[in-house]
Order: C-alpha cells, then structure tokens, then sequence
C-alpha cells in the first residue's frame, strides 16, 4: 500500500469506529435509565419485603417476591456490552467493566438474587431474611461507587 492510500485507510477507519462508538452509546443511554430504574425497584420492594416479612403479612411477602422475579429476568438482558463506567463513564453508569470479563459470574448473582425471590414469591419467611445478601454479594464485584 503507498503512502497515501495507507492515510485515506486510517482515517476512513477513523471515522467508521468514531461514528460506531457513537451509535452505541446513543443506544445505550436508554438501556442505562431503565436498569436503574429496574434496580431502583428491585430495591423498593426488598425494603418493602423486610417490612412485610416483620409484620408476617404472607400476602405482601409474596407480592414483593415475585417483584425481584420479574425484575430479575429482565435485567439479564440490561447490560449490553460496552455499557460500563469505562465506556460510558461514572457519571452515566455505577457499572464495572469487570461484568463483561466475567459475563457467567455475573449471570450467576443475579441468578442467587432471583432462586431466592422464588422462594419469597412462594411465602418462604426465612429465605426473605436473606433478601438482602444477594445484592451485596454481586454490587461488591460489580458495582463502583
Ligand atoms: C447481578 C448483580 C446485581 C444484583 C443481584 C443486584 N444488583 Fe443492584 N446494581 C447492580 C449494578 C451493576 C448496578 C449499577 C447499575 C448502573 O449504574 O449501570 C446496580 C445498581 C443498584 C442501585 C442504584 C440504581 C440507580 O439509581 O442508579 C440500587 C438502589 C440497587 N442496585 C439495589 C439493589 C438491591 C436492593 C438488590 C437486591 C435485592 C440488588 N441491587 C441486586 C448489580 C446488581
């Protein structure tokens, strides 16, 4: 390749990953509000669940449960690659990158999160008491500050 040609080739690679790095963090904004706001829930009903695991109200327990089910099963598909704070930055996102290094680690707390929402769902009192673990044990390796 002459000189030229090789100059042309750079900048026009230049250009195509310049306006694709765009384009994904354009589509990831949205998935970004949304798992926040997922989480956001997911957190509303495991205070709500303490609550009504407290007061034995069996009927808000369950409700509660099957919440962080469904929440769980969406979630899943709220982290698509290249969303992290390394990407995106800390503003935008809590993220670590360490979540896309370690996809199946991370597929599996989320999984813990959701066996013991099942649990809850069904009205299991003592799996409600340990509700809480499940999100420390995935925010201390995935989540920043
Ligand atoms: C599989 C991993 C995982 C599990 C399980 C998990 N979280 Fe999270 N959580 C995250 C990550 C990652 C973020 C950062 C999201 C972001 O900013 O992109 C987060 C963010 C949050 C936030 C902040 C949302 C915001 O407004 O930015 C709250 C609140 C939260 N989680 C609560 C909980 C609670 C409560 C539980 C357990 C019932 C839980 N999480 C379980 C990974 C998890």
């Amino acid at each position: 390749m002459d000189c030229l040609k090789q100059i042309q080739a750079t900048v026009l690679a230049i250009i195509i990953l310049g306006t694709g790095a765009s384009a994904i963090q354009l589509a990831n904004a949205n998935v970004i509000e949304e798992r926040q706001a997922k989480m956001k829930m997911v957190a509303k009903a495991n205070k709500a669940l303490k609550k009504a695991s407290k007061a034995s109200d069996m009927v808000a327990l369950k409700k509660q449960g099957a919440i962080i089910v469904s929440s769980a099963n969406k979630l899943a598909e709220m982290f698509p690659k290249g969303s992290g704070y390394d990407t995106l930055g800390k503003k935008v996102t809590h993220s670590k990158p360490e979540i896309w290094m370690d996809w199946n680690t991370f597929l599996k707390k989320l999984e813990a999160m959701k066996n013991v929402a099942e649990k809850v769902a069904n009205g299991d009192l003592t799996a409600a008491q340990s509700m809480g673990k499940t999100c420390g044990s995935c925010h201390r390796l995935f989540r920043s500050k």
